[in-house]
């Protein structure tokens, strides 16, 4: 079967059998940022936005996603021009073997924007660590860095409410 779904911004067909799940058509198709882990939702390393939602791409069908539209790692900065957390994860040192990044990245985007974070004119509610730990804390990290993750989230956080707001 045909699959159409857009993939960081770009329009994609694939052919998929019906019970391919999502994670492996990702890698299948190139998107190695999209880590394969448990294959049973325990690990999170997975993640991938669905919608803007972090979702679970080994438990979900590639078919789930015809239609939609799917952010990876890959789609959310660039080498040249870095997203804000790809960039405090960075500055921070929040990276050891770097297995668990791409999904705690792509985890914290996810409540980054439901938070109202990176959006220009838009308010962004204040975040707390303990947010911040909620958020990331589903993608198990195997080098148990968390405390840098969680400052490198909340270090991204404000200055992208400092941007949106024009202070940077
Ligand atoms: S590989 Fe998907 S949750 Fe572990
Ligand atoms: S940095 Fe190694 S698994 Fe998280």
């Amino acid at each position: 079967m045909k699959l159409d779904v857009t993939i960081n911004g770009e329009m994609r067909t694939f052919n998929i059998a019906p019970k391919d799940t999502l994670l492996a058509v990702l890698r299948r198709e190139g998107y190695f940022g999209v880590k394969h882990g448990c294959d049973d939702g325990t690990c999170g390393v997975c993640v991938v936005l669905l919608d803007g939602e972090a979702v679970l791409s080994c438990v979900m069908l590639a078919a789930q996603v015809a239609g939609k539209s799917l952010t990876t790692i890959e789609g959310l900065g660039t080498r040249e021009a870095l997203h804000p957390l790809q960039e405090a994860f960075v500055e921070i040192g929040a990276v050891q073997c770097g297995f668990c990044t791409p999904a705690q990245i792509l985890a914290a985007q996810a409540l980054l924007d439901e938070k109202g974070y990176g959006h220009t004119g838009s308010t962004s509610l204040p975040i707390s660590e303990g947010e911040v730990c909620g958020g990331v804390g589903g993608v198990l990290c195997r080098c148990t860095g968390y405390a840098k993750p969680v400052q490198a989230v909340l270090m991204a956080a404000e200055r992208m409410r400092a941007a949106a707001k024009g202070d940077a």
